[in-house]
């Protein structure tokens, strides 16, 4: 028997969401072992019963990569849920780095905050609770900025908005990175992004996407996902060398 074959299922499932997910299982057990800090941060956050939107293993751990690949030493997240993004991203950072991020929930800023101190990252990661578009602009007011990393994850009808307030706390070679910006397609649908249409979430994407689009200050592309969390993506963007705030 090969030294992974248990990790793989005799036959794979059909081509689907089922497939998705065990591919991820998959590379998770292999690549993205969690460590108890991570693990409790998942238990006791369904244990508390906050929403299973949290990023997978493997994008956890590619969000710390992003932020090695940008030296990052200041982190700003928009979205903290369970703090399982926040543990993952703030172990990229150097020993003198830091980490802010908001959560506009209180419950789930209880739950992050015991997750954040039960992984010894208290020091390093200042978590503040609020609508996003209200700390936003406390941020900007206080120069809490600029970020070298900046990671929108909180709710999606506010996208546009957090674009724009992600860089006011921006420099140069800020990366920004956005979750959630396929949402299983729809946000091809027009049923569910007109101004009157099913969701405003997806229609928050759509804004964003021209946004960004239109926007002289970032380079930007974006990437679908597939796995144990369906058919979703992430849009990225660097500030360009040239911009100015
Ligand atoms: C939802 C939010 C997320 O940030 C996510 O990654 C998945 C789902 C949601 O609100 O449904
Ligand atoms: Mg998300």
């Amino acid at each position: 028997m090969a030294p992974d074959a248990h990790r793989t299922p005799l036959a794979p499932p059909a081509a689907g969401a089922e497939l998705w997910s065990a591919v991820d299982d998959y590379m998770n057990g292999l690549l993205v072992p969690e460590d108890e800090a991570l693990l409790n941060a998942r238990r006791a956050s369904e244990d508390a019963g906050l929403p299973p939107i949290a990023v997978t293993p493997n994008q956890g751990k590619l969000l710390a990569l992003f932020a090695r690949m940008v030296s990052a030493r200041s982190i700003l997240e928009l979205g903290t849920l369970g703090a399982y993004s926040t543990i993952w991203l703030a172990r990229a950072l150097p020993e003198d780095g830091w980490l802010v991020t908001l959560e506009a929930n209180p419950r789930f800023a209880e739950v992050a905050r015991a997750n954040i101190a039960r992984a010894g990252l208290s020091e390093r990661v200042l978590l503040r609770v609020g609508e996003g578009l209200h700390t936003l602009p406390e941020l900007v007011a206080e120069e809490a900025g600029p970020f070298d990393m900046i990671f929108v994850d909180a709710d999606k009808k506010n996208n546009p908005g957090y674009l724009q307030w992600s860089l006011k706390l921006s420099r140069p070679g800020t990366l920004i990175v956005v979750d959630n910006v396929v949402r299983d397609g729809r946000i091809l649908d027009p049923a569910e992004y007109r101004p009157d249409g099913a969701d405003p979430d997806i229609a928050g994407i759509r804004r964003f996407f021209q946004l960004l689009a239109a926007e002289p200050r970032v380079d930007a592309s974006a990437i679908q996902m597939v796995g144990a969390k369906g058919h979703d993506g992430f849009a990225l963007a660097i500030v360009r060398a040239d911009a100015s705030a």
